[in-house]
């Protein structure tokens, strides 16, 4: 009888035989999931939270929007509102309360949730609950007389200030 054929009639050389290409396949797996793992490490800025960074767009010439009016500004999916006195805020479109896009009744002048039937007034503070708080913020600056939202980040607020507001610069 060759010694192959002995080994292949040996349980217990088979048996380890078996156990040793299990543990070589976990092996493997484990090396290919570190790999992945630090890959996507490198890949994404050495960890670094890519998502804080701020991305403001232009929305247009503070012209364009009238004193009293609310506008959707679809690409960052939130309204801009500029009030009787030129103050500019903008608002996210997210509920508060389950996050449902809210849409703005002109005819009524608030913004109202479809989902459960929340309300918001023109600054976002809430006149019908369930809806805990407030519209969360969005930075908007005016430059040149342009108006830039920063679409990324959204502060939750609590209650309306006048501080909020943003104003054209008139220059002299
Ligand atoms: S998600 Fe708007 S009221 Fe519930």
């Amino acid at each position: 009888m060759s010694g192959k054929t002995k080994q292949l009639l040996n349980p217990v050389s088979n048996r380890r035989s078996f156990l040793n290409r299990i543990w070589l396949g976990l092996g493997l797996v484990a090396l290919v999931q570190f790999i992945g793992g630090a890959l996507a490490f490198l890949v994404s800025g050495s960890g670094k939270k890519r998502s804080d960074k701020p991305l403001f767009i232009d929305v247009g010439p503070a012209v364009d929007f009238a004193p009293g009016s609310v506008t959707l500004i679809r690409h960052g999916e939130l309204y801009l509102s500029r009030f009787a006195d030129g103050g500019f805020l903008a608002l996210s479109r997210k509920c508060t309360h389950l996050g449902c896009a809210i849409a703005w009744d002109e005819e009524q002048k608030l913004f109202a949730c479809p989902c459960h039937a929340s309300t918001f007034a023109e600054n976002g503070t809430v006149i019908k609950t369930p809806a805990p708080r407030p519209l969360d913020q969005h930075p908007l600056v005016i430059e040149k007389g342009q108006v830039k939202i920063d679409i990324k980040t959204r502060h939750r607020r609590q209650s309306f200030a006048p501080e909020q507001l943003t104003y054209v610069v008139k220059k002299g």
